[in-house]
């Protein structure tokens, strides 16, 4: 029986979600990974075993199915959850709103209940900063007024709300929510990283296709906002920073009752132009572009007061944007086509519901 902590981590399989399974193994935990595969794939897991040196459990099912979940959580004796499945395209989820809150408030909800019948009662939750909407000032601290605009940022804040009448209702719960701001980048090892599928919808994968040429050029998305060179300007995050703030954020809740939300950001704000000429410095490559029509629910700056985050888990980001657009290259030089380049393992199992079982015996 390992003495390592066991954390759930759900949507363990995906660009956050893999990042911080190397990142809780490192640090000494056992994550158990779920995923439906519905946005990520298997082929990460061979990556993460070659990546920590040792086999990767991971669960393929749906979060939904609660007695499911309950079942995991008492096989593998989970100390701790942390939920990053659910969906998260902003633009997505204005034009399909039922499949957002059915998966992203619907899945939260089966964990937390699955969680409740095991007694498991520490959770890592998964948000985002754009649960703010347009912000009145920057940078943002966690004390701002919470007004989403989409239906994706409404389901982070229902989630949010959610969590916090269980921590009342129940004192023994202990709640860790982090509000991402924009997470970019990829691990230095070029063997995991964000595998958007399709035309990206961010700015960092967008450009870093278009640097490998699979991609004509960037369109900026206005240049007549009021920010110093005219273009959006946002707080972007090395993904390992953000995986850090994961593991900080179970570590502190496994050692300290309560409950705390943070913003996890680097406090600094970079324009799509900077990010751009970054990018071109960190790959030695030009990326051409155009200014275009602003992007409808766009803001002209976005990015976060830290300070808190410092102060209750002791996180602080510790990569700027060079090296956001260093590794986001070498990433996207190593893997053009993600990990479709990569054959699909046998999945293993029996119905729907296959276990991958440790990692060593899938493939
Ligand atoms: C960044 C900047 C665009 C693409 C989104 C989600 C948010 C979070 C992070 C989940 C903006 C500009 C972009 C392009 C461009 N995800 N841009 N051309 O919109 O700040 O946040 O991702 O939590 O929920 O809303 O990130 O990368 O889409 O845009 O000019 O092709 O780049 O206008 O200024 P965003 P983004």
């Amino acid at each position: 029986m390992s003495q390592q902590p066991r954390v759930l981590l759900t949507g363990g399989a995906g660009y956050i979600g893999s990042h911080t399974a190397v990142a809780l193994i490192e640090a000494g935990y056992a994550p158990v990974l779920v995923d439906d595969f519905s946005n990520s794939s298997p082929a990460v897991l061979k990556r993460l075993e070659q990546l920590t040196g040792q086999p990767v459990v991971c669960e393929r099912g749906d979060v939904q199915d609660r007695p499911w979940v309950e079942g995991l959580l008492r096989r593998h004796a989970c100390q701790a959850t942390i939920h990053l499945a659910g969906f998260k395209a902003v633009g997505e989820s204005v034009a399909q709103p039922l499949k957002y809150y059915r998966n992203n408030v619907g899945g939260l909800i089966s964990v937390m209940q699955a969680m409740q019948a095991v007694d498991c009662r520490a959770i890592v939750f998964s948000s985002s900063a754009t649960v703010y909407g347009d912000p009145a000032s920057v940078p943002i601290d966690e004390t701002f007024a919470c007004a989403p605009e989409s239906p994706y940022a409404h389901s982070k804040l229902v989630c949010e709300q959610m969590l916090a009448a269980q921590a009342k209702a129940q004192a023994d719960w202990r709640v860790g929510v982090l509000r991402y701001f924009n997470p970019v980048g990829a691990h230095p090892s070029g063997q995991i990283g964000e595998d958007p599928g399709g035309v990206p919808n961010n700015l960092m994968p967008y450009i870093a296709q278009v640097a490998v040429g699979q991609r004509e050029k960037l369109q900026v998305f206005g240049n007549d906002y009021p920010t110093p060179d005219g273009t959006g300007v946002r707080d972007y995050l090395h993904v390992t920073d953000l995986a850090l703030g994961h593991v900080a954020a179970v570590k502190r809740l496994l050692q300290c009752p309560g409950s705390f939300t943070v913003n996890l950001g680097t406090g600094a704000g970079t324009s799509v132009l900077g990010v751009l000429r970054a990018f071109e410095r960190a790959s030695g490559r030009s990326v051409p572009f155009e200014f275009v029509p602003r992007r409808a629910g766009d803001v002209a700056q976005y990015f976060a007061d830290a300070s808190l985050a410092a102060s209750v888990l002791g996180w602080r980001a510790s990569h700027g944007i060079e090296a956001m657009c260093r590794d986001a290259w070498h990433w996207q030089q190593r893997n053009p086509l993600g990990y479709a380049g990569e054959v699909a393992h046998e999945l293993r199992g029996s119905g729907e519901k296959s276990r991958l079982g440790s990692f060593s015996d899938a493939i």
